[in-house]
């Protein structure tokens, strides 16, 4: 990525990974790759506010040289600790030994215990603020959104708020801001990093957006370390978190199965046509040919879920079970979940699928439903008539 001019002297100086198609580990999956943001301010003093991943420092070094010789930054602001963007700090301190790295004291700690390297360290805390010249950069403590060394900066003379993870999304595009690319398209993968990463977190979300509303800073330009920046509609992204972090749900409805012969398969056909002939719309799929970011994507706003699998070794087949296990992390709340599956002469998945809702928070639609191989006519009926009452449920008429 070039560097391209936010505002007058500040500019964004990071790096498009356009090839990267897994985070976290293999926990999130970035089809449209991701941006490592990070933003240089020129002033009287100079200050960078977050670096990029490691392996693209030399990326990072290179367009901040477009703008000034690096040995001129005077402060590097380490809103996280995370390695994508924390990885090219050690480098860059290499040519700005006298810079001070401003961040909280878990930031502090965090980056001793991945660098082990020598630096100017100054702990920051909320309110706590630095001159640059015409601006000032003012530190808002924001632990747990989504680590706990996590924090935002805003400079009040621009009304930028930078931070960090939070209102970010894994997107790369040659446009860098949200009225230059598709709004769909940019919604849709804001949804999909806030319910993959940030959806456990919604009342923590809900806390510090409160916080900052009565700090009554204004907020023109949003400028996340992930994807675009919002200056056309930088409340657009705030309301779409506070309706993520309310947990506001459509009346809609997500079935995710995994089958091993297909006869949970059709089940979970049957049980869908049942779902929407009582008005309730439903997405189907298969966990096991599915991207599974995308499935929880979908969840993000769906009031209800159906797990469905054959039973394997008197349980759930291993890929459902994964995604569970996943979906119980993000502790989903207000949402309705059922299991439906099917067995061969010992059942189990539907009980063990049952017991993980129960785990995750769920309200619990039971009984599940269970069936011997393939479904008879009977069977099929029910899968219906069970579809049909899931609907109810979800549409408040049950
Ligand atoms: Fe983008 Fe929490 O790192």
């Amino acid at each position: 990525m070039s560097v391209i001019k936010v505002l007058d002297n500040i500019y964004s100086v990071g790096v498009l990974d356009w090839n990267v198609r897994e985070f976290h580990g293999h926990t999130y999956s970035t089809k449209r790759g991701s941006t490592y943001n990070a933003y240089l301010i020129v002033d009287e003093k100079i200050a960078l506010v977050d670096t990029v991943m490691g392996y693209f420092a030399d990326e990072l070094i290179t367009n901040i040289k477009e703008i000034i010789n690096p040995e001129r930054i005077d402060y590097i602001i380490a809103n996280h600790v995370e390695t994508d963007h924390s990885g090219a700090l050690p480098a860059l301190l290499n040519l700005c030994p006298r810079a001070k790295v401003l961040g909280t004291a878990k930031c502090k700690d965090g980056l001793h215990r991945n660098y082990y390297a020598k630096m100017n360290f100054e702990v920051v805390k909320t309110g706590d603020k630095i001159t640059l010249g015409k601006r000032t950069l003012t530190f808002i403590e924001a632990p747990m959104i989504h680590w706990p060394d996590s924090m935002f900066t805003y400079c009040p003379e621009e009304a930028l708020l930078m931070p960090n993870d939070a209102f970010g999304q894994h997107y790369a595009t040659t446009e860098r801001f949200d009225d230059e690319v598709d709004e769909c398209e940019l919604m849709d993968e804001a949804a999909k990093y806030y319910a993959n990463i940030l959806w456990p977190l919604g009342a923590i979300i809900l806390k510090k957006i409160e916080e900052i509303q009565k700090m009554n800073i204004p907020i023109k330009i949003i400028a996340p370390s992930h994807g675009i920046i919002w200056r056309s509609q930088p409340q657009k992204i705030i309301d779409a978190y506070l309706n993520w972090a309310k947990n506001e749900t459509k009346k809609r409805a997500v079935v995710v199965y995994e089958t091993m012969w297909q006869a949970t398969e059709k089940m979970a056909r049957k049980i869908i046509e049942g779902i929407t002939s009582a008005g309730v719309s439903a997405k189907l799929f298969d966990v096991a040919t599915t991207d599974r970011t995308e499935i929880v994507k979908e969840m993000l706003d769906a009031e209800g879920f159906l797990f469905g699998s054959s039973t394997h070794d008197n349980g759930m087949l291993p890929t459902i079970a994964g995604f569970l296990q996943f979906v119980k992390g993000l502790m989903p709340k207000n949402r309705i979940a059922g299991t439906f599956g099917s067995y061969g002469w010992a059942g189990g998945a539907v009980k063990e699928i049952e017991e993980i809702i129960k785990e995750a928070g769920m309200e619990i639609f039971s009984p599940g439903i269970a069936v011997k191989y393939l479904p008879d006519e009977d069977e099929f009926k029910r899968c219906f008539d069970f579809g049909v009452s899931f609907a109810k449920k979800i549409a408040g008429k049950l």
